[in-house]
C-alpha cells in the first residue's frame, strides 16, 4: 500500500515514520526546505522520543521517504493523508483551515485512479464535505473516497500512542474508501485496537469532543485544587480518590498552570465557535477555557505572593518552558503568559529547559537561558516549576537550596515532596497540597 503523508509536522511525520514501520511505502511531503533537509538525512525536524530511530530503520529499508514534490506522491498513493497545521484563525478562534484546503488545491491535479483522501489534521465538522465538494469541482473525472482519520496521540509519547491507540477513527460514507482503511489499519487491528468506522461527521467532531473534555478534567482539576488549598484538604489525595471510580478515571488529573499545546487551546476556541454558529452554545466548555485564561493569570499571582507579595528587583529560575514534557514544542506554553508578566512586574528571569530553549528564546524575550537548572538556580531568589521533566524531580535540593540566594519553591506540577523541599531548608509552595 502507498501512502502520500502532506504535512510532516509532530502528527504527520510521526504517523508517516509509523505507517512505514507497518510495512507501507511512505512519501513525506513538506513546503519547509530547512525540515526536508534535516529528515533526509534522518534527522527529526521536532524533538519526540525515539522518533530518529523509527526514521532511519524505515528509510534503510526504502519505505520512507522524503520529498518537496507533491506530483509523483500523490499519483501513486492509494491514501493521501492530510496533516497540515489548522492553527487557531487570528481574530475570531475559528480554526485555520487555509493550510488544509491550499493543500487539496495543489493535490487535485495528481489524481490517478482510485485514490482516498483523508484528513489527520483536526478539523471542523463539515470539512471533509468541503474537501469533497472542492475536489469534484476541480477534478470531475476523478475517482476518490475523502475520509476523516483524526489522530489521538499527545507529542512526547506519540510513537506509543499511534502504535498503542485506544481506538482508531474513520469517518467514511464510501464502502471503497472503508475497504481501503480497512487495509491500511490491519496491522493494528489485527493487534486487538479497535478500529471505529462511523460518519464523517461524528469523526470530526468525536476528535473536538475528546479534546474539549480532556481540558475539562484539566481545569475541574485546577479548581478543586484551589478549593483544597482553601478547605485543608490535598489535592493528589483527593484525584487519587476520585480516579479511583472507573467512571471518572485517574487520567489527566494533574493540576498545574493551566493547559497549554499547540491542540487544546485552539481545539476548544474552535468547538465553541461551531458551536455557537450551530446555535447550540457548549456553555461548559466556554467555561473551561475562561478558567484555564485565568489559571495562567493566578500562577503568576501566586509566584508573587510566595516571594512577599512583589518580584520587583527579583531573580527567579524557571524549570521548564515548554508546555509539557518530552517535547521541544512552546506553542501556547503557559509559560509564555507567566513569565512575561514576573518580567512586567520587574522581575528578571533566568531558565532551563531540556529541549525548550531554541523556540522559546525567540518568544521569551529578556529571558537569560542557562546550561542546567543548577546554573539557572544561581544566586535566585526564587525556583519555579513550570513543566515536569523527569530530570528535574530529581534535583537535589539541597544543591539548589545552596546555589540560591533566596529559599523560595513554588512547584506548579507538584514534583517535589513538600517535607523533602522543608527538610533541604527552602519554602516550599506547591499546587492544593496542605
Ligand atoms: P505542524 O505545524 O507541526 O506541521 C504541519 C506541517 O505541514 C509543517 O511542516 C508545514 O510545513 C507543512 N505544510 C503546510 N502546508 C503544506 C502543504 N501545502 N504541503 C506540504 N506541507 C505543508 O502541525 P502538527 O502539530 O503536526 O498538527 C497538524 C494537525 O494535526 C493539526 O490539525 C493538529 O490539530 C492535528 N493534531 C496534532 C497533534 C499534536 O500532537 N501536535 C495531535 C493530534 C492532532
Ligand atoms: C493532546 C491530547 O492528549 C491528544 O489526545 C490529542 O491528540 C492532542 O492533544 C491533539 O489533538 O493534538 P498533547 O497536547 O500533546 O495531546 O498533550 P497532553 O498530554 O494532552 O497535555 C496537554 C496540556 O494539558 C499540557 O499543557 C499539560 O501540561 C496539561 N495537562 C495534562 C495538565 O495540566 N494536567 C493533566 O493532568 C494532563
Amino acid at each position: 500500500m502507498k501512502i502520500c503523508m502532506i504535512g510532516a509536522g509532530y502528527v504527520g511525520l510521526v504517523s508517516a515514520a509509523c505507517f512505514s514501520e507497518f510495512g507501507w511505502n511512505v512519501t513525506c511531503v513538506d513546503k519547509d526546505e530547512g525540515r526536508l533537509g534535516d529528515m533526509r538525512k534522518g534527522v527529526s525536524p521536532i524533538y519526540e522520543p525515539g522518533l530518529d530511530d523509527l526514521m532511519v530503520r524505515n528509510m534503510k529499508a526504502g519505505r520512507l521517504s522524503f520529498s518537496g514534490d507533491l506530483g509523483p506522491a500523490v499519483r501513486d498513493a492509494d491514501v493521501v493523508f492530510l496533516a497540515v497545521g489548522t492553527p487557531m484563525r487570528r481574530g475570531d478562534g475559528y480554526a485555520d483551515l487555509s493550510y488544509v484546503f491550499a493543500a487539496v488545491d495543489e493535490l487535485a491535479p495528481y489524481l490517478e485512479g482510485f485514490t482516498v483522501i483523508t484528513t489527520k489534521s483536526t478539523v471542523p465538522v463539515g470539512t471533509s464535505r468541503q474537501i469533497e465538494a472542492r475536489l469534484r469541482a476541480l477534478r470531475p473525472d476523478a475517482k476518490f473516497a475523502v475520509c476523516s482519520n483524526p489522530e489521538f496521540l499527545r507529542e512526547g509519547s506519540a510513537i506509543q500512542d499511534f502504535t498503542h491507540p485506544d481506538r482508531v477513527l474513520v469517518g467514511t460514507d464510501s464502502a471503497d474508501g472503508r475497504k481501503v482503511m480497512e487495509k491500511l489499519y490491519k496491522p493494528l487491528s489485527l493487534r486487538g485496537s479497535p478500529v471505529m468506522f462511523v460518519s464523517r461527521e461524528s469523526a470530526e467532531l468525536a476528535k473536538y469532543a475528546a479534546n474539549a473534555f480532556l481540558a475539562m478534567k484539566i481545569s475541574f482539576i485546577n479548581e478543586i485544587a484551589d478549593l483544597c488549598e482553601d478547605v485543608g484538604a490535598d489535592v493528589q489525595e483527593v484525584a487519587s480518590a476520585i480516579g479511583k471510580d472507573r467512571r471518572i478515571g485517574d487520567k489527566f488529573l494533574h493540576p498545574g498552570p493551566g493547559y497549554g499545546g499547540s491542540c487544546f487551546p485552539k481545539d476548544v476556541s474552535a468547538i465553541i465557535r461551531t458551536a455557537r454558529e450551530a446555535r447550540s452554545p457548549v456553555s461548559i466548555i466556554e467555561q473551561v477555557e475562561r478558567v484555564n485564561h485565568e489559571r495562567k493569570i493566578a500562577c503568576a499571582h501566586r509566584i508573587e505572593r510566595a516571594l512577599g507579595g512583589s518580584v520587583r528587583g527579583k531573580r527567579i529560575a524557571v524549570l521548564g518552558v515548554t508546555f509539557k514534557p518530552n517535547t521541544d514544542d512552546m506553542r501556547d506554553a503557559p509559560s509564555l503568559v507567566i513569565v512575561p508578566m514576573l518580567q512586567e512586574r520587574g522581575a528578571t528571569v533566568t531558565a532551563f529547559d531540556p529541549q525548550g530553549e531554541k523556540h522559546g528564546a525567540p518568544l521569551l524575550p529578556g529571558v537569560q537561558w542557562c546550561a542546567s537548572a543548577i546554573e539557572a538556580l544561581d544566586g535566585a531568589d526564587a525556583l519555579v516549576v513550570m513543566t515536569e521533566w523527569n530530570e528535574f524531580r530529581a534535583l537535589d535540593l539541597e544543591a539548589a537550596k545552596a546555589a540560591m540566594k533566596g529559599d523560595v519553591v513554588v512547584d506548579l506540577r507538584n514534583i517535589f515532596h513538600p517535607d523533602a523541599a522543608r527538610a533541604a531548608g527552602l519554602t516550599y509552595t506547591g499546587i492544593g497540597r496542605r
